[in-house]
């Protein structure tokens, strides 16, 4: 088997690309337009997806490719563009593939629980794959409507895995909550801020869900290669639920510190400004050089604690078809950050 995995170097198909090159028995294709950091035997192309005729060229020789593994991901803060822009890479990476590589067996796509409208107010919990699709826009539709079209008469056939805040490690993702933690902690501590919890109370309150990207890469290969997933969806989450209220003194004891009052406010207002104070971290603790920016994504950190609804998944469906590894979520969030510490994301 021979794997394409776009976003090479994001929060969900780094760890794609690791688990398939750990895992062995594949041949991988790393595409992304950085070099991904992961370790071991792949060949990583530097490819465009917005420019079709970079993906027909690099593509080309890859005509014994089998899967796709579609994680790339665009933001755009125009909401036309960033649909037209997210469809366009998609469609030109499979057109690319389709046309190069005749053995081609299987396409999954990344989506989320954005799918039913979790980000739009208090929707229908737990979603279910079968609940509708939500109203008005969103760049899931245009990218399933079309590689459902697409693969109609055709020998392959796609999965879509729908998982929720996935956490692992990556660089510039504008959408890494595990990795925002990790700076706000650092900052507090460090500037002697209060680690204050900051939503409403209602955020604390509710209930929330985690997806660990090791696991997701684990469930994406699962679908891509088990035969009763063809054409399906799956939501994909840690498989249990938190409450920000029970996890925030666990975070605060990593951190070395006490929690704070809970307080809603904007992380990006109030610490988008400290690149000086986060550089001057870095130097004094030895820690790897990455930008604020890079590593501090505050946008998508104020929109998660910012929701007052539960956002919960039924996650039965992929159990019932054969999947069925979960994850602590609280371990897994102080494991990441143990990992982020030892690899000197933070001190
Ligand atoms: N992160 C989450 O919490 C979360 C939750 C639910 C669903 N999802 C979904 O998961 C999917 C992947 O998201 P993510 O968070 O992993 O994104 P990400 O961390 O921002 O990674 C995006 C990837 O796309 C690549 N990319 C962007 N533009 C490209 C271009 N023009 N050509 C080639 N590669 C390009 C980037 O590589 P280069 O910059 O190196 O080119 C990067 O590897 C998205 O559909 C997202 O909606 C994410």
């Amino acid at each position: 088997m021979k794997a394409i995995v776009t976003g090479a170097t994001g929060v969900v198909g780094r760890y794609l690309l690791q688990h398939l090159v750990e895992r062995g028995g594949w041949d991988v294709v790393a595409v992304s337009r950085r070099k991904p950091d992961i370790a071991g035997r792949y060949e990583h192309l530097a490819v465009d997806l917005l420019d079709p005729e970079d993906c027909r060229r690099k593509l080309a020789a890859h005509h014994d490719a089998t899967h796709v593994f579609y994680s790339a991901f665009l933001q755009d803060a125009d909401p036309v563009r960033h649909v037209a822009r997210n469809t366009a890479m998609l469609v030109n990476l499979i057109e690319a593939v389709e046309s190069a590589a005749p053995a081609l067996t299987h396409v999954n796509l990344v989506e989320g629980t954005k799918w039913y409208g979790s980000h739009l107010g208090p929707f229908r919990t737990p979603a279910k794959e079968v609940h509708p699709r939500h109203a008005g826009t969103n760049f899931y539709f245009d990218q399933q409507d079309w590689l459902e079209a697409r693969q109609r008469g055709k020998a392959w056939n796609w999965s879509v895995v729908r998982p929720h805040a996935v956490c692992g490690f990556s660089v510039g993702s504008p959408m890494n909550l595990a990795l925002a933690l990790a700076v706000y902690g650092t900052l507090c501590r460090e500037l002697k801020l209060p680690f204050s919890h900051p939503g409403p109370a209602a955020n604390c309150h509710a209930l929330y869900q985690l997806t660990d990207s090791t696991l997701l890469a684990k469930a994406m290969v699962w679908m891509a290669t088990e035969p009763r997933c063809a054409n399906q969806a799956f939501n994909i989450t840690n498989g249990d639920l938190i409450r920000w209220e029970n996890l925030w003194p666990r975070l605060a004891q990593f951190f070395g510190i006490e929690p704070g009052p809970q307080r809603h406010f904007s992380l990006k207002a109030e610490l988008g400004g400290k690149a000086e104070a986060w550089n001057d971290i870095v130097h004094r603790h030895g820690l790897q050089p990455h930008r604020f920016e890079d590593v501090a994504a505050w946008a998508f950190a104020d929109f998660v604690f910012g929701s007052t609804w539960d956002i919960v998944s039924d996650t039965g469906k992929a159990r019932r078809f054969g999947f069925c590894e979960a994850v602590d979520s609280e371990a897994m969030l102080l494991a990441l950050l143990d990992g982020f510490r030892r690899q000197r994301v933070i001190p």
